[in-house]
């Protein structure tokens, strides 16, 4: 039916007849002559019809937006005054000789302009529609791009694609388990991989020594914007190489995906332990094409009479530190409160202030509400430590150190949007060295990556004497404040699985009734292991500048995990209920609605 794809015709095509099949993106009635702007998945090329041909020019007349078209016409040079750089198409131009209604559309119920407003919900209602938009649809070629050039890379270097099971059993990565009930064992359920992470690694001890999938996830957790239930993962597994053997493939890979689909060299990434990554920037995905930094002043204010500085600048678990804020002195006591209300959500307390308005008059050229608290001398010294010029702002967190990262943390982010300051393009790096264990909230111990990952030369002995101290050997990739992937050396003995376990709070039944099937396993010979996932949606996302991995997923669910399109989830059929021998307490119909 076609010749050519609408966005490929060009220059080297003029004298050709082409045929273009396509939907009408837009078509003008301009004083004799209708302009048609045609358009498929490769772009929109213009088509003219003249009144020369009076039958052809009266269909041409009766077009409307997004009725599916095929036209047949010439291709000519556009005159060099109408030749239009921002289209790929714009040099030339279609004298249409042949048109073909192949279906009508009704009125369209969203619209289709880039700078016309559609809700979310509306968009995802109809999202075959809103595919159709030349910024969607490029997003969805583009994405295809990606996962060639990855299967091209991996394939290029002896990874073999195995598949998984998507009916399994739970696999622990921290969220809940979307559940299926078994109609053959009634009262039991199978539960949807949040990741291939324990078929991975039987596939590891299996012998198959480089393994990846692309794969789908799924996993019950509060969605924001880089995360949905349902995700897609490049899933990596290898035997016998160590945690930088993986680091350095993986990375290969990834720049690769930006050297040949963006044209972008990443160049090495650097490697920041998580420690630093704490310190310095409050978050262990810190963005670094933001120049601000935490700077802790805890050991300037140890002495002050002021109780909320004071008091955990002299407690172990505290912090003190600032951000100094070029040129944000000249905010106003409400954008300050605006900053102080934003460190609240992150369990902040307050948000104590300096402005550095004239560093040579000494404590008068400083404005704080704190000042009375802090001796000239301690002034001094965090000037000095901040290394403030006149102008600058410098804002304080003070708390348990968790609540200053994670609230200064945040805070540096916003301050280095609201104020510009971010510099360079792509800043990817390797975050390593985190924690085994994190404390949960009611002081039991929680895995940093997953229970499988290997702590970093350690006996299980050393490990279970002191878990809090011990660190792992993990890894994640991070770009641009994004956590692209992560991945981890795994326990490869049967003794240390244990112990992990054990420190974890799971008992040896529960350890043998959820994973007994990987303890036995690890038994017969298991080969050393490591490996990594990385999220495709975000590399997707950041690779073509969306703000959400939503608009990078053909068919993605609203914030609240719903489908506007199917309108899923839905009731079940009391029927296939008993089948399942289950019985539903209590529904009441709730309105699937996007609440972003
Ligand atoms: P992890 O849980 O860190 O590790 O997931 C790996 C990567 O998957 C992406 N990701 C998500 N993307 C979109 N929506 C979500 N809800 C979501 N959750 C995670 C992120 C993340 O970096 N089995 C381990 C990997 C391993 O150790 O090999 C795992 O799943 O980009
Ligand atoms: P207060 O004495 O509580 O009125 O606080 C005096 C100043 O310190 C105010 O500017 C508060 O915003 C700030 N402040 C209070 N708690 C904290 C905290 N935990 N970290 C940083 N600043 C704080």
């Amino acid at each position: 039916m076609r010749s050519h794809y609408c966005g490929d015709v060009n220059g080297s095509h003029v004298g050709e007849e082409v045929t273009l099949v396509g939907w009408v993106n837009r078509s003008r009635d301009l004083g004799g002559v209708v302009f048609l702007d045609l358009r498929d998945r490769e772009g929109i090329v213009q088509v003219v019809y003249d009144p020369d041909l009076p039958e052809v020019f009266d269909i041409a007349s009766t077009l409307r937006g997004e009725f599916c078209v095929q036209v047949k016409g010439i291709v000519r040079a556009r005159p060099a005054s109408q030749v239009n750089d921002q289209m790929r198409t714009g040099e030339i131009e279609i004298l249409g000789k042949e048109l073909l209604i192949l279906n009508s559309a009704a009125p369209l119920p969203i619209n289709m302009d880039k700078n016309q407003h559609n809700t979310e919900e509306q968009r995802l209602k109809y999202r075959y529609l809103d595919l159709r938009r030349p910024e969607m649809a490029e997003r969805i070629v583009f994405r295809s791009k990606v996962t060639s050039a990855v299967r091209r890379f991996l394939d290029g270097n002896g990874f073999l694609d195995i598949e998984t099971p998507i009916l399994t059993k739970a696999t622990p990565e921290g969220a809940r388990d979307y559940l299926v009930p078994s109609r053959t064992y009634k009262g039991q359920f199978f539960a949807l991989p949040q990741s291939p992470q324990l078929f991975k690694q039987l596939l590891m001890m299996s012998g198959f020594d480089r393994y990846y999938q692309i794969v789908k996830c799924f996993r019950d957790e509060d969605l924001r914007a880089d995360r949905q239930p349902e995700f897609t993962q490049i899933d990596i597994e290898t035997s016998f190489m160590s945690s930088q053997q993986v680091m350095a493939k993986t990375e290969e890979m990834v720049r690769g995906l930006f050297q040949d689909l963006l044209n972008v060299d990443l160049g090495e990434f650097p490697k920041m332990t998580f420690a630093e990554a704490m310190r310095r920037f409050g978050s262990d995905k810190p963005d670094l094409r933001n120049p601000l930094e935490l700077i802790d002043v805890a050991d300037l204010v140890k002495d002050v009479d002021f109780k909320v500085f004071q008091e955990p600048a002299n407690d172990a678990d505290g912090r003190v530190a600032v951000l100094c804020v070029p040129g944000g002195a000249s905010l106003s006591r409400k954008q300050l409160d605006e900053y102080g209300k934003y460190v609240n959500i992150y369990g902040a307390k307050g948000l104590a202030w300096m402005k550095v308005n004239e560093l040579e008059k000494g404590l008068e050229g400083i404005q704080s509400p704190v000042l009375k608290f802090l001796s000239e001398e301690v002034v001094d010294a965090i000037l000095s430590r901040t290394n403030a010029s006149n102008g600058d702002l410098i804002l304080f967190g003070a708390d348990k150190a968790n609540i200053v990262a994670e609230a200064m943390g945040a805070l540096r982010l916003k301050v280095g949007e609201d104020f510009n300051l971010l510099q360079g393009e792509w800043k990817p790096l390797w975050v390593v060295d985190f924690p085994m264990f994190e404390r949960t909230s009611d002081g039991g111990l929680h895995a940093m990556h997953h229970p499988f990952t290997a702590p970093s030369g350690i006996s299980p002995a050393e490990l279970e004497a002191n878990p809090t101290a011990a660190i792992s050997d993990a890894y994640d990739m991070v770009l641009n404040g994004c956590e692209l992937g992560g991945g981890s050396v795994r326990i490869h003995n049967s003794e240390m699985q244990s112990a992990v376990f054990r420190i974890l709070g799971i008992n040896d039944e529960e350890a043998q009734e959820k994973f007994g099937f990987l303890l036995e396993a690890l038994k017969y010979g298991t080969p050393p292991h490591a490996g990594l996932a990385f999220g495709l949606d975000r590399i997707v996302m950041l690779m073509t500048g969306a703000t959400s991995i939503r608009d990078v997923m053909a068919f993605p669910k609203t914030t609240t995990a719903a489908c506007p399109l199917t309108n899923a989830p839905g009731f079940a059929n009391p029927v296939q209920l008993d089948e399942l021998g289950i019985s539903v307490v209590e529904a009441k119909p709730e309105a699937k609605q996007d609440a972003e």
